[in-house]
């Protein structure tokens, strides 16, 4: 079984099993379309390959590590898209959930599956109590203050904001958590996997900000232009587009060099290259490439 069919089937069943009999059905719906839109599901299936690195002897756990994250990414989305942060009306090319059920119902689904990772995780960990108490601080940590997904969106608000720290916190962390969770629900020490999460994390955000300069919505999911529409800090801007490429490969090759040696790390390594590939196609960076050199050569020069 490949580690996306694992995810989805263990996310589908917790999802059914959490979410019950009797909840309101607008939510539920809600909560569901968050959920079950057509996401990568990278963070459940790096926490996935960590754990099967490091023996993966108790596999009910490492789901429900892998399902509490993915919900806990799903619930940052929701939010993320509302008229209070980055008002997006669509989201893996279907309308976002506040635009398909409204804004009481967007912020309550968000709610809802933050609270549904912690009883996934909770309910998964019963066997294994130690390693639940660091799996449950593990999450927090990627989640929350001073360094996780709240503190990253908070960043926004501030007069001034460090890009590196901005995007560590709203995006690399949950990445951290991913590898961390791999290794803990397996009862190995996090600290050798945290390089690993971070710089593919970080890779992860610095993608996603050159793909909000060169991708189309049709291959996005979501429209582009909106860090420059919303003036967000972006990697992109900070850097220049052949820049912000650089650092993306930099990254991706410390993620690939801070793999510690172990049976499955050929395996950990063809993850992360084939993502990188995902994430920042070379033919993309290629025609964007052509197509500014063919704009500089057409641009009149004005003289006055
Ligand atoms: C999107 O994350 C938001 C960022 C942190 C860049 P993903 O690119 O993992 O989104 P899905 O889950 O595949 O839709
Ligand atoms: C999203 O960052 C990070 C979250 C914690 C949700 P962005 O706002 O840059 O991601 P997209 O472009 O909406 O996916
Ligand atoms: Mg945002
Ligand atoms: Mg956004």
């Amino acid at each position: 079984m490949t580690l996306l069919t694992r995810t989805e089937r263990a996310l589908r069943e917790r999802f059914d099993a959490a979410v019950g009999v009797g909840s309101p059905p607008l939510l539920q719906a809600a909560m569901e379309h968050a959920v079950f839109s057509g996401g990568a599901r990278i963070r459940p299936q790096l926490c996935l390959a960590v754990a099967c690195a490091c023996g993966d002897d108790a596999p009910e756990l490492s789901n429900a590590a892998a399902v509490a994250l993915e919900l806990m990414h799903c619930a940052s989305l929701v939010h993320d898209d509302m008229p209070a942060f980055d008002n997006a009306q669509v989201r893996r090319g279907r309308p976002s959930v506040h635009k398909a059920y409204g804004e009481p119902l967007a912020l309550l689904a968000g709610d809802g599956l933050i609270v549904m990772a912690y009883r996934v995780l909770l309910q998964g960990g019963h066997a294994h109590p130690q390693r639940l108490l660091a799996l449950l601080d593990n999450l927090s940590q990627g989640v929350g203050v001073p360094n996780g997904i709240v503190a990253g969106q908070a960043w926004e608000c501030e007069p001034t904001a460090d890009l590196g720290q901005y995007q560590r916190a709203k995006t690399g962390a949950l990445f951290v958590s991913a590898t961390c969770a791999g290794a803990l629900s397996s009862g190995q020490p996090p600290g050798p996997w945290a390089g690993l999460g971070a710089a593919l994390g970080e890779a992860y955000q610095v993608a996603d900000d050159i793909r909000d300069v060169i991708g189309d919505a049709a291959s996005l999911g979501k429209p582009p232009g909106q860090d420059a529409l919303l003036a967000r800090p972006s990697a992109a801007q900070a850097l220049g587009l052949e820049g912000a490429i650089q650092y993306f490969e930099s990254l991706i090759t410390q993620a690939s060099d801070s793999i510690p040696a172990c049976a499955s790390r050929d395996m950990l390594r063809a993850l992360v290259q084939g993502e990188s590939e995902r994430l920042v196609p070379k033919a993309m960076c290629e025609s964007a490439r052509l197509q500014r050199a063919a704009q500089h050569a057409t641009t009149p020069i004005t003289t006055r």
